[in-house]
């Protein structure tokens, strides 16, 4: 919820900035085989799955802290 990780790595900008978008279009909708990261593909297609990378890499949602 916070993108910084937990079960799942940090998804901040920072953490991606070296990423490029097909790999993580990729990682998305395939998930990572043996890690706890599922893949997406039966509920997101391509293109939603590189509007997220995108927006990821942009850093979205803001996060408000309390
Ligand atoms: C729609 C929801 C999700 C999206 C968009 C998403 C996105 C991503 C992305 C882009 C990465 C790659 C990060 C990188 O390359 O550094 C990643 C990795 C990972 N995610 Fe997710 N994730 C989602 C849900 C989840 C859930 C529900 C879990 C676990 C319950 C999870 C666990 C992980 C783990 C463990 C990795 C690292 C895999 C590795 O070690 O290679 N993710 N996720």
């Amino acid at each position: 919820m916070r993108l910084k990780g937990g079960l799942g790595p940090a998804l901040t900008p920072e953490a991606l900035a070296e990423r490029p978008v097909p790999a993580l279009v990729a990682t998305i909708l395939q998930g990572r085989t043996g890690t706890p990261m599922p893949g997406w593909q039966g509920m997101l297609d391509e293109q939603d799955a590189r509007w997220i990378a995108q927006q990821l890499l942009r850093g979205f949602p803001e996060v408000k802290q309390p």
